[in-house]
């Protein structure tokens, strides 16, 4: 039978806390299901648990010294950083959290930590006033934005004496996290999406009045966001361009955010990347009219009206349907009345392989709400029709729908 783990090198970073007991068993579970398990400790963890007990489980050899290099032709942090699939801190104590945070080395587990490429999984534990302290949640903040995976500690009877949240997860956990986290990296290199180009604008784009007002809409970002996250976990290269949001987009560091704040920035940001580009989504609410002229200082009080002239934008996706070579091209349409008649209006106007049609009036569909009510078309009429779902359901069936047809096309 293949092991769930087979195959997967797996440095395991372990700091000194009294929850370094349990990485025995954590090395112990993580060997048996396949992984060649690479134990780095901290000097302070050697006050916890020895060196043998985990060179005996792990059957590998353990590394606590920067400087006891053994192997003259190679030099450890270096080659172990190289090898590995991804690295697990547990447990992770506040310090070596602030020296991550920080890119301090000065010992064998923080060198490593700065020359590795894999991701990082860190598993807290300590005593919950520690845990809640503004200075380790800043750190865990900025580890988090960098990319770091969290395993949240549990709650209970902690050593100090304490009850609260600060003991480590369980090994079995921790194990089944780290399985998890190979399936989902597997379907990204094998799933349908896998080896494509995939552009998708999200949000709402900002028309300057002056430099304090402006003209949007109410989209959250939400949408275009869940079509980052599907696209990604089916294998593809995402670009996402994002203009005004209240979401903050996801943190997967394979997903490349572009910020924009107009539409004639959007229209920039979209274009540069069209050539590249296998699928493209435009899920983003674009402004139709810009005012014609922005002030570039704030525009003072005086008389009783004020008439703002606004000019067209240029329709992004109209331009893209108009320049389309292989590339598949994927509109939104909001809606208030009539969905249908809009929604394959715009497929043919602006020459869209699918449209996805929110009418926004519908409770549960449209901005700002974690789902939507969506009807797809192609060229010949209805091809989906998803009552109320969430909106990274609704992604991952509108992508699926774009996979088999440009997995099609290719036949
Ligand atoms: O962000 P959320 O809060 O999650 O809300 C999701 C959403 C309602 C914004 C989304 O589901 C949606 O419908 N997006 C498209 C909104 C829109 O601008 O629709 P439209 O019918 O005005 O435009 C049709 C299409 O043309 C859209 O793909 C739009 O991106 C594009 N367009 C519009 C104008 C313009 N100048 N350039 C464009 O590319």
């Amino acid at each position: 039978m293949v092991k769930s783990l087979q195959g997967k090198s797996i440095i395991l970073g372990i700091t000194g806390g009294i929850a370094a007991y349990k990485a025995a068993a954590l090395t112990s579970k993580l060997t048996q299901k396949g992984a060649k398990v690479h134990v780095i400790m901290t000097a302070s963890a050697k006050q916890f648990i020895t060196e043998l007990t985990l060179q005996s489980l792990s059957k590998q050899r353990v590394f606590s010294d920067t400087f006891q290099e053994r192997d003259p032709s190679s030099i450890s942090h270096i080659d172990l950083a190289d090898s590995a699939d991804l690295v697990l801190i547990a447990p992770a104590t506040a310090n070596i959290i602030a020296k991550m945070a920080h890119g301090l080395a000065d010992d064998m587990l923080s060198t490593t930590l700065l020359a590795v490429t894999a991701p990082i999984m860190v598993a807290p534990a300590m005593n919950v006033h520690m845990y809640q302290h503004p200075a380790v949640i800043s750190n865990m903040d900025t580890l988090y934005k960098r990319g770091v995976q969290f395993i949240e500690p549990g709650e209970g009877q902690l050593a100090c004496g304490y009850v609260g949240k600060g003991r480590l997860e369980e090994p079995e956990t921790i194990v089944k996290v780290v399985e998890n986290f190979f399936v989902r990296q597997q379907e990204k290199e094998s799933g349908p999406l896998t080896g494509k180009k995939i552009v998708i604008t999200a949000g709402g784009t900002v028309e300057r009045i002056d430099p304090v007002r402006y003209i949007s809409n109410d989209s959250s970002g939400k949408m275009g966001f869940a079509l980052a996250r599907a696209a990604r976990a089916m294998g593809a290269e995402v670009t996402l361009i994002a203009a005004r949001t209240d979401e903050a987009p996801p943190l997967d560091p394979a997903i490349h955010l572009v910020r924009v704040e107009s539409a004639q920035d959007m229209y920039e940001a979209v274009m540069d990347r069209w050539t590249d580009c296998d699928i493209m989504v435009k899920a983003a609410a674009v402004a139709d009219y810009r005012p014609r002229q922005s002030s570039e200082s704030k525009i003072k009080k005086s008389g009783d009206t004020l008439t703002l002239e606004l000019v067209k934008t240029t329709d992004i996706l109209e331009s893209l349907g108009k320049n389309k070579d292989k590339q598949f091209l994927i509109g939104f349409a909001a809606e208030t009345g009539n969905a249908e008649f809009y929604a394959r209006d715009k497929l043919i106007r602006k020459n869209l392989d699918l449209v996805v049609a929110n009418d926004v009036t519908l409770e549960g569909a449209g901005f700002g709400t974690d789902t939507n009510i969506v009807k797809v078309y192609d060229i010949e009429g209805l091809v989906l029709d998803l009552p109320l779902a969430s909106k990274d359901e609704v992604a991952r069936q509108v992508l699926r729908l774009a996979a088999d047809r440009v997995a099609g096309a290719l036949l």
